[in-house]
């Protein structure tokens, strides 16, 4: 089967990195990567992908010019596996450059094309996260039609019960730690947690828990779901994890953050390893330290006290640590600057809207 793992663009490589480690060959192409794979892999990339957003699976793919022909191509698509009579599913169709460009009414016929191939009503579901969503793209009068395997998107791990001003996805929060190469070698500390984020996915990434282990999949409710390659998926994972013997702190200036992240510490079940304080720049002492950080730089703040922020987060690894890297995210990079004259731009993507820089910065005193 051909399937595509959904990323940020920006995020791709990082994600093409983790199908490695899965022993999926993948090619990287902008906004996710394509693989080949069984339901094994469909399984196994929804349980441990950090970095993506979902897991497609394409399902057919044929030229279309006039909607008669389009019912008629979709209807010879294999939906028995994925659409069963009390399933709700969601249709949703893009289109560009194509003869076929309305998409109200390339759902609609899609939606035709199932009934004529399965001979009942597909249910519809109502709320985006229900059921099975089917996404249709037309580029070129070439039209793509993908399940989508995950459901609800990936970051959604399930833990987060609270959050505070501006949480950063759970999926981008783990991308960034992914990015720093971090495996729980060394402390790492998050001085600007909010809802505690990034001390949670790197807790996940030390103790090698997949983040998709406790939800649910899109691909569960299919017909051909096997229920025993997912068990034994679960068990090869839980028989994966590792000990953590490093700290993982965590430290916020607003006493309601520090709260929320130890609630989604314990209900991620990581709160035995990653420890949240109420603190600024806390007084603390390590030979070296990975600093992973998402900083405030929203527009609700002043300009002068973001760029003050960004100049302490600098001084203070500097004073605290004899070797020190900080991953950070930054909107621009004079802001980046702050942190580090040599600040080096790794990637960038969209950030609720905007683009930040994750930027690394490095010292040995
Ligand atoms: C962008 S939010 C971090 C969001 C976090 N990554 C998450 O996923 O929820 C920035 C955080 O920095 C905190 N903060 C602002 N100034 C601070 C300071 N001087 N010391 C420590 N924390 C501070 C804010 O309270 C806020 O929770």
């Amino acid at each position: 089967m051909e399937l595509f793992a959904v990323s940020q663009p920006g995020l791709e490589e990082i994600t093409a990195e983790e199908l490695k480690e899965l022993g999926i060959e993948g090619k990287v192409v902008p906004g996710g990567v394509e693989f080949e794979g069984s339901l094994r892999e469909i399984y196994l990339t929804n349980l441990w992908l950090r970095s993506a957003n979902r897991v497609l699976l394409r399902l057919c793919r044929f030229k279309a010019k006039h909607f008669a022909e389009l019912v008629r191509k979709a209807a010879k698509c294999s939906w028995e596996n994925y659409i069963t009579e009390d399933l709700p599913i969601k249709v949703r169709a893009t289109s560009k450059h194509s003869k076929l460009y309305h998409t109200k009414a390339i759902e609609e016929r899609i939606l035709r094309a199932i009934k004529e191939r399965l001979g009942f009503e597909p249910k519809r579901a109502k709320y985006e996260d229900e059921g099975t969503s089917v996404i249709v793209r037309f580029e070129n009068d070439i039209c793509t039609i993908s399940v989508n395997t995950s459901g609800a998107p990936l970051h959604k791990r399930g833990y987060r019960v609270c959050e505070v001003e501006a949480p950063l996805r759970e999926n981008l929060a783990a991308a960034v730690v992914l990015f720093s190469g971090w495996k729980g070698e060394a402390p790492l500390i998050d001085p600007f947690c909010g809802s505690g984020t990034i001390p949670i996915e790197a807790s996940f990434v030390a103790l090698n828990i997949p983040p998709g282990r406790n939800r649910k999949f899109a691909f569960m409710e299919w017909r051909n779901f096997d229920g025993k390659l997912w068990g034994e998926l679960l068990k090869e994972a839980d028989q994966k994890r590792k000990r953590v013997n490093v700290p993982i702190l965590g430290f916020d200036i607003d006493p309601e953050a520090v709260e929320c992240s130890v609630k989604n510490s314990e209900k991620a079940g990581v709160s035995e390893v990653v420890q949240f304080k109420n603190l600024s720049f806390p007084e603390i002492y390590y030979e070296k330290a990975v600093i992973v950080t998402n900083p405030p730089y929203g527009v609700r703040l002043p300009k002068r006290q973001v760029e003050t922020l960004y100049s302490m987060l600098g001084d203070w690894a500097a004073r605290h640590f004899k070797e020190a890297e900080i991953y950070f995210l930054s909107p621009n990079r004079k802001l980046a600057e702050r942190v580090g004259e040599r600040a080096e731009l790794l990637t960038y993507f969209s950030n609720g809207g905007i683009t930040v820089g994750l930027y690394r910065v490095a010292y040995i005193s």
